[in-house]
């Protein structure tokens, strides 16, 4: 069992309280919780896939940098599949010819103020066929740690064929236990290296990964099958998050997939609202999109501090899908300082300005107008009780109310 530094620490501080006076007490400082806000960064996958190299995960970094995208908060660059080599006699794990020198390139990012993540998985193979760490654990761990990685993607893949059908073919419940003792393996190896690294669980969301993934070390777990740069694909994905609210909060996160914004032929309400739902959701924010050739649109969204602010608001508290009226979805998230966010959606394609939305502000438990803003244009905006609202196809109007009544 990973038992975290703070936990830990709690323990030493109520043990001392009892043997020793209050006057000697030694101010104990608490560990910073790792992934206290949802992580923010860039991963290779959503645009790379098998080609990244190490010159594309510097690049990234330097674009990080210059385009805004670091002081707002975007902090890890993190390699997806395809980096592995091969194990050497000693079981050494090293890197492919498209990543000559890792320890080189995690220097690299981290001379940038930045942070750097990599991924493995617990079986023999990864999902694009390299070496995973099964039997590795400790031993890749460590390497991670020689490394300066900062935070890893644990993906499941061929774990399922390496060990759960062979050694419990016909029994799920025993398949699960493989799972998670598998996944705790290496969140206890992760701990032992006695570096902080942010230990992101990717298995799909399969059974109910949120309700054991904080008790084995994870600081966030992928709720769902994975992500493409589709609408449809984008709000078949949101929509299986409302009810996962109260599993998320400091430290541990639901994971609804990186981001798509800036990918395929989403449409620029499209973006905003992937984007602002996933701030809803309190999702971890990784753009996956082609930063050296990002358009000025796409910047403006992905860095929009309102939105992320949202995101990142130390509470935690993911957003509840508060009600909906056929396409048009209204989603709440509590924030601290008493400020409330709430976001209208319309996912689908047949609601016309003959009909637009009402607001139900009762349904929300507000009562009067409401005055907030409107984070999409940076104005203000009064929210009245049935008032009508004309939200295009796959938009979303996201208010902040400072004061909600
Ligand atoms: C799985 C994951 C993706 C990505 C690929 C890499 O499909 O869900 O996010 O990491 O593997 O092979």
């Amino acid at each position: 069992m990973r038992i975290s530094a703070s936990l830990c620490l709690a323990a030493l501080a109520s043990a001392s309280f009892v043997s020793a006076p209050a006057s000697a007490q030694p101010a104990i400082k608490s560990a910073p919780i790792t992934a206290a806000t949802p992580p923010m960064g860039w991963n290779s996958w959503n645009f790379f896939a098998g080609k990244v190299t190490d010159k594309d995960i510097r690049a990234a970094a330097d674009n990080l940098v210059a385009t805004g995208m670091k002081d707002a908060g975007y902090i890890y660059v993190n390699i997806d599949d395809t980096w592995e080599g091969q194990r050497d006699a000693d079981g050494v794990l090293h890197t492919n010819s498209k990543f000559p020198d890792m320890k080189a390139l995690a220097d690299y990012v981290h001379s940038k103020g930045l942070k750097i993540g990599i991924y493995s998985g617990p079986g023999s193979k990864t999902c694009a066929g390299y070496a995973a760490s099964l039997g590795h654990e400790e031993q890749d761990a460590k390497l991670y740690a020689d490394w300066g990685i900062d935070y890893l993607k644990y993906d499941e893949c061929s774990f399922t064929g390496d060990v759960l059908e062979k050694q419990a073919p016909s029994d799920k419940a025993a398949q699960m236990r493989l799972m998670i003792a598998a996944y705790q393996k290496m969140g206890s190896a992760l701990h032992a290296t006695g570096r902080p690294i942010v230990f992101s669980l990717c298995q799909y969301g399969w059974d109910a990964v949120w309700e054991w993934a904080p008790g084995i070390g994870g600081n966030l777990w992928r709720t769902t099958g994975d992500i493409n740069p589709r609408w449809d694909r984008i709000y078949a994905i949101l929509s299986q998050q409302a009810g996962l609210e109260k599993y998320a909060g400091p430290g541990h996160w639901n994971d609804p997939d990186m981001l798509e914004v800036g990918n395929g032929k989403l449409s620029l309400e499209e973006n905003w609202s992937h984007f602002a739902m996933w701030a809803m959701l309190a999702s971890p924010l990784l753009a996956g999109n082609d930063l050296p050739n990002m358009k000025p649109e796409i910047k403006a969204i992905l860095t929009n501090s309102d939105v992320i602010a949202i995101d990142q608001d130390r509470l935690g508290h993911q957003a509840t899908r508060a009600y909906s009226d056929g396409e048009v979805e209204v989603w709440t998230r509590h924030l601290s300082g008493g400020a409330l966010a709430i976001a209208i959606l319309d996912a689908g394609d047949s609601r016309y300005s003959t009909h637009p939305f009402h607001l139900d502000l009762a349904r929300l438990g507000l009562h009067g107008p409401q005055n907030g803003k409107d984070l999409k244009t940076g104005q203000p905006i009064t929210l009245t009780n049935n008032m009508p609202i004309e939200i295009q196809s796959h938009d979303t109007l996201l208010v902040r109310i400072a004061t909600p009544k």
